[in-house]
């Protein structure tokens, strides 16, 4: 096969279904504050990383988090716990992608699984050269998928105008 025709290959649109990612860890007291609950931030690690890895299956490449849009906590973790991170591609761009991502915790012995939290996240794909390069058009098939997908496009342009409007305001001032 030709660089061409691989790279056409590469830009093929994929499904959501072939980046979704699921990643499971057992929460242990190192994670937590003395009272057993755990900390914000290594739930932070653990969504950064199932996202990280969808964003990666998505493009087949090298995936800079660029950007965290918004990570909602909506009830504590504890020791003992079994938090699972459910990743996937709901948008993507010329060379971003939008993950979304939802946090369970499962108490293993009861087997009550209860949502804790969701997040939104940017990653952009690197060439080898560390320069953003194109990515495949995410394939948004079930009605859940479409409506992730244009909720997410709205997003993009906002954050995309708000950049804009950020950075003429820094011209402005220092003019
Ligand atoms: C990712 C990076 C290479 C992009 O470089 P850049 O000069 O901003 O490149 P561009 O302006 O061409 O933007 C590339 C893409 O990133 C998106 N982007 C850039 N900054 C963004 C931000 N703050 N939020 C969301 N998306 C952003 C752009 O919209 C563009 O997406 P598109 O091609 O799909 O339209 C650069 O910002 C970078 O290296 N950032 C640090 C990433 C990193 O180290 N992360 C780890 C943190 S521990």
């Amino acid at each position: 096969m030709s660089q061409a025709d691989k790279s056409l290959k590469q830009l093929a649109p994929k499904p959501v279904a072939e980046s979704a990612t699921t990643l499971a860890t057992l929460m242990e007291p190192a994670d937590a504050n003395p009272m057993g609950n755990v900390h914000g931030g290594v739930i932070m690690k653990l969504v950064d990383q199932a996202a990280a890895a969808a964003a990666i299956r998505h493009s087949g490449r090298i995936c800079v988090t660029v950007a965290v849009d918004r990570l909602d906590f909506f009830g504590p973790a504890h020791v003992g716990d079994m938090v699972t991170l459910k990743a996937a591609v709901n948008y993507t761009h010329r060379t971003s992608m939008e993950v979304g991502v939802r946090i369970d915790a499962e108490t293993l012995r009861e087997g009550h699984v209860r949502q804790i939290g969701t997040a939104l996240l940017i990653f952009v794909a690197l060439d080898d050269k560390c320069r953003p390069i194109e990515v495949p058009p995410v394939l948004a098939q079930s009605d859940e998928e479409q409506l992730r997908f244009r909720q997410a496009e709205l997003r993009y342009r906002h954050r995309k105008e708000l950049r804009e409007k950020e950075r003429a305001l820094r011209t402005s001032s220092t003019n």
